[in-house]
């Protein structure tokens, strides 16, 4: 079973990651993405080069242990980052944009409801002194003004491209200021020629995006007047038809057809308190809060933790989210319970067609979740493969350190924790960072840092031990034999 695998060719690593074998729609694109903090001590990197294709419809777990770069990462998706970040390098492709060049308040307002976000502690995600009811209902009613909407969505692709050229321009001057500080003259005078070169380059680019957006506005204001206009006239005509009726009606029952089509008239408009309601108890029900019209009116410590996740996740849909990102939403809760949402998180997503990335530090509930898993280490992704590739045939031996470390509920042998401590990222190691904690590290290891080898088309990993130079090793025993115990399990389907 144990394959010693030598791969044949290594991958230039950003740009072909995820060869995407059988063609699967790519929802959202992360390329050589790297992220770094400003703090007293200095840079702390957080991310660094980071790759994958997220498809259609499909749950990635990101695991990997703490601070190693997984809750950066998806802020980065999520444009909620904070000042002291820094975005290094690297794209996030999503819808056609790169959404590291969108500022963010702008993400916020054109892309964020797009993708959804769910966090570890859902007390903190949730207003202690609100009802429940009207946090589900507030992101709707606020979201739901459905003039802006139309004018948004004429408009929106104009305002990207504009607000995306700026930021490129900024970016430019942000690494003119950034190379000052490096005081190397060819660093500077390489940065200031670049930044000239950016400015003549955009600056028409700049100016025409202008002329299109003030064209995309008027538009966008012509269709606003005429949806007014057709939504006023036929609110006027049911007027006119409640009137023409009146004789044969009392006149409390024509006081409230009038007051009815008012009501009517308004929901053309925007979303009513009475249609966010209406939804609000709808989404509550499907991710499985019994009696929500009494729980509608509850506050968040009538709940249990749970029932508080299960909010959570009820707000995040309420957007109905292409992509959404679940950052250890289980870790603060019992086993059972979180059983529970795990499953629940799982036939929302059969449900809804939508994409998952699932971030935990747990290798079982990976095992529960994923279809693809990316392993990440001191800011990178050490192996990437599908949930098959990475439990079934782990090259990584950090990968290895992960799967020795899970309990096993059969055999109930002992931990191997993984020795020693992740690095400190405000000085990342050279060459493989796992190297330190490594029995298998080879002398290269702590001086080249290793390409990504190419296993099979789906299944990739950053490991000297696959260079066909390098001295055969084996996994750990206790890992191999797990694999071959679950493999008998399961009938040898895997072999
Ligand atoms: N605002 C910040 N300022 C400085 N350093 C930060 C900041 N946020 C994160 N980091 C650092 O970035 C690295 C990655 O952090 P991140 O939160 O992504 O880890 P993680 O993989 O999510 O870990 P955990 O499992 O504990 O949630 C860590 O070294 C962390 O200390
Ligand atoms: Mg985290």
């Amino acid at each position: 079973m144990e394959k010693n695998i030598k791969a044949l060719k290594t991958i230039d690593y950003p740009s072909t990651v995820g060869e995407n074998p059988k063609n699967q729609e790519v929802v959202l694109s992360v390329r050589n993405l790297a992220v770094s903090f400003h703090t007293d001590e200095g840079r702390v990197h957080a991310v660094r080069g980071v790759s994958f294709d997220l498809y259609k419809g499909e749950t990635l777990c990101i695991v990997g242990e703490s601070g190693s770069g997984k809750s950066v990462t998806s802020k980065t998706i999520m444009g909620i980052l904070g000042a002291s970040a820094h975005i290094d390098s690297g794209s996030i492709t999503y819808e056609g944009e790169d959404l590291t060049k969108i500022a963010e308040d702008e993400f916020h307002r054109i892309r964020g409801t797009k993708i959804g976000m769910i966090f570890q502690d859902p007390l903190s995600s949730l207003n202690p002194i609100m009802r429940i009811g009207k946090q589900i209902t507030e992101v709707m009613i606020i979201n739901g003004n459905k003039v802006k909407k139309l004018r948004n969505e004429i408009i929106n692709d104009a305002l990207i491209k504009l607000k995306n050229d700026q930021r490129l321009l900024q970016i430019s001057k942000e690494e003119l200021r950034y190379a000052k500080k490096s005081k190397d003259k060819e660093v500077i005078a390489s940065a200031k020629e670049n930044a000239k070169k950016e400015k003549e380059r955009l600056l028409p680019i700049i100016k025409e995006d202008r002329v299109v957006l003030r064209k995309k506005k008027k538009e966008a204001n012509k269709k606003v007047r005429e949806f007014k206009k057709k939504v006023l006239s036929i609110h006027r005509e049911k007027e006119k038809e409640i009137l023409a009726n009146h004789s044969k009606k009392s006149w409390s029952d024509v006081y409230g057809d009038f007051i009815a089509e008012k009501r009517r008239y308004t929901s053309d408009l925007r979303v009513t308190h009475k249609e966010a309601k209406r939804r609000a108890l709808k989404v509550m029900t499907e991710v499985g809060i019994s009696d929500p019209e009494r729980r509608f009116k509850q506050y968040p410590f009538e709940f249990s933790g749970g029932m508080r996740q299960r909010i959570v996740i009820a707000i995040a849909l309420t957007a109905d989210p292409e992509v959404l990102i679940c950052d250890e939403p289980t870790t603060a809760l019992d086993v059972t319970i979180q059983a529970q949402i795990l499953e629940l998180i799982n036939k929302l997503k059969a449900s809804r067609h939508m994409s998952v990335i699932f971030i935990t530090h747990d290798l079982g509930v990976v095992a529960n979740m994923a279809d693809r898993v990316a392993v990440m280490y001191a800011g990178k992704i050490v192996e990437y493969g599908t949930a098959e590739d990475v439990f079934y045939h782990p090259a990584h031996p950090y990968t290895w350190a992960l799967l020795s470390s899970i309990p096993d509920i059969d055999s109930k042998e002992r931990l191997d924790a993984i020795p020693g401590t992740p690095p400190n990222m405000l000085f990342p190691p050279k060459g493989d960072a796992f190297a330190l904690r490594s029995k298998y590290a080879l002398g290269i290891d702590f001086k080249k840092e290793p390409p990504m080898f190419e296993i099979s088309d789906s299944h990739y990993a950053a490991t000297w031990l696959l260079d066909e130079r390098a001295p055969l090793a084996e996994m750990p025993k206790i890992v191999s034999t797990r694999i071959k115990n679950s493999l008998r399990k399961a009938g040898g389907k895997h072999e």
